[in-house]
C-alpha cells in the first residue's frame, strides 16, 4: 500500500507566519510528527501562504517580495526578509531532496515567496521540470502573482508554464479603483490588473483574485466597490477572495500616504460588501470571504449563489447584533 504523507500546517492564522510538521498517517492511533527542521528545505520566517494552500508543500523560490512598497502590506518588511531570488542550485537541490525524503507523499507545491512569478521564465521552467521530474506525484503548482511579474512574460511562455504544472496563481488585486491603488502603492492600475488576469487566463493558469474590503476607507469606498466589481466582471477570475485591510503593525505607515483615511466599520464593511456582491456579474466564480480578517463569513459561487449570499449579507446589515459575526479576538491576518 502506498504510504501517503501528510503535510500540516499547525501554526496559522491565515496569512500568518506557518509551522510545519509532517506527520506520518495514523498507525496504532498515534501519529509521528516531526518538527520543521526535519524539513530539508530553509524557510526564512515569517512565510506566508494562501489559506487555500495549507496542505501543500512550501517550496521558497525567492525570499520577500520584488515590489515590498504596498502601504497596507507589512508581511516581508522585516530585514531578514529582504527580496532576492534564492540560487537555482539551493532550490533544485531542495526538490532533489524532498523527492529522497518523501517521495510520492507530495501532490501539491506553493512556490514562495511574496511574488514568485517575478523570476525568469528560464529559472521558473528550470524550477517545474525538475518537479516534474523528481516528484511525479505533484498534481498542481502555484504562487503568487503581481500584474507587473507578466510584463515581460508572453502568452505563450505562460502557456509553457502551465504546461509544465503552473496551474494555479493567487494575484492580490486588492482593488479595481486606480484612486485606491495610488493612495495604497500597489503599483498598478485597474487595466494593468486585468491585462495580467486575461493573459494568465489565455495561458490556461487559473487565477484567485484578493480584493480588500475597507482598502479606500469611508471615502473612496463606493468607488473601491464598484471598479473592484467591475475588474471582475471583466477578468471573470476562477476564484475570488475578499479579505478585510487590517494592520497589526499600526496604521502610521499606511496614512503617511493616505492621511485622511477613515477606517470603515463592521457595517461599513459590510455595506461595502453589499455593493461589491450587487454589482458582480460572474459566469462560475468560486467566492471565499472566509479568511480570518472576515467579520462575517460568506461562501459561495457565484453568481448562482449571489441572492443567497446577498440576503446574508442584508440580513448581517439589518441586525448586526443578531448576525453570525466572528468575534474580534479570533480575527488575524
Ligand atoms: C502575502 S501577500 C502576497 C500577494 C502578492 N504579492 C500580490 O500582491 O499579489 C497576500 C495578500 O495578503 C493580503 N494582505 C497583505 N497585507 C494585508 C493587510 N494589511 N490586511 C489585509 N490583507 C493583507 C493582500 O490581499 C495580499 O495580496
Ligand atoms: S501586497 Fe503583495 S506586492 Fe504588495 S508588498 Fe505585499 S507581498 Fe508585495
Amino acid at each position: 500500500m502506498r504510504k501517503r504523507t501528510v503535510w500540516r500546517n499547525v501554526s496559522i492564522a491565515a496569512y500568518g507566519a506557518i509551522i510545519f510538521v509532517l506527520a506520518a498517517p495514523p498507525a496504532h492511533g498515534k501519529s509521528v510528527a516531526l518538527k520543521m527542521t526535519a524539513l530539508p528545505i530553509r524557510y526564512v520566517e515569517p512565510v506566508y501562504r494562501p489559506p487555500s494552500e495549507a496542505q501543500s508543500l512550501i517550496l521558497p523560490v525567492t525570499d520577500g517580495c520584488s515590489w515590498n512598497r504596498c502601504t497596507f502590506c507589512e508581511m516581508y518588511t522585516d530585514p531578514q526578509k529582504r527580496f532576492r531570488p534564492r540560487s537555482e542550485e539551493e532550490v533544485l537541490g531542495n526538490i532533489r531532496t524532498c523527492a529522497e525524503q518523501m517521495g510520492a507523499g507530495v501532490e501539491r507545491i506553493f512556490l514562495a515567496d511574496g511574488d514568485a512569478l517575478t523570476l525568469s521564465t528560464r529559472r521558473l521552467v528550470s524550477v517545474l521540470e525538475a518537479i516534474r521530474k523528481d516528484l511525479p506525484s505533484v498534481r498542481r503548482v502555484s504562487s503568487y502573482c503581481l500584474p507587473r511579474n507578466l510584463r515581460k512574460k508572453s502568452v505563450a511562455e505562460l502557456r509553457e508554464l502551465a504546461e509544465l504544472g503552473l496551474s494555479l496563481v493567487y494575484v492580490g488585486a486588492e482593488s479595481g479603483d486606480d484612486e485606491v491603488l495610488a493612495r495604497v502603492n500597489k503599483g498598478e492600475t485597474f487595466e494593468t490588473t486585468r491585462e495580467a488576469l486575461d493573459k494568465l487566463q489565455q495561458a490556461g493558469i487559473k487565477r484567485s483574485v484578493m480584493i480588500l474590503n475597507g482598502l479606500g476607507g469611508a471615502a473612496l469606498s463606493r468607488q473601491h466597490a464598484a471598479n473592484s466589481a467591475a475588474l471582475m466582471n471583466a477578468a471573470q477570475p476562477e476564484f475570488l477572495a475578499t479579505l478585510v485591510v487590517s494592520f497589526p503593525q499600526g496604521e502610521a505607515r499606511f496614512r503617511e500616504n493616505f492621511p485622511d483615511f477613515e477606517p470603515l466599520s463592521v457595517l461599513g464593511l459590510m455595506q461595502e460588501m453589499e455593493q461589491l456582491l450587487s454589482q458582480l456579474e460572474l459566469k462560475r466564480t468560486v467566492f471565499r470571504s472566509d479568511h480570518a480578517s472576515n467579520w462575517l463569513i460568506l461562501r459561495g459561487t457565484l453568481n448562482a449563489d449571489k441572492p443567497r449570499l446577498l440576503q446574508e449579507l442584508r440580513a448581517a446589515i439589518n441586525a448586526p447584533d443578531a448576525a453570525p459575526l466572528r468575534p474580534a479576538w479570533a480575527r488575524g491576518l
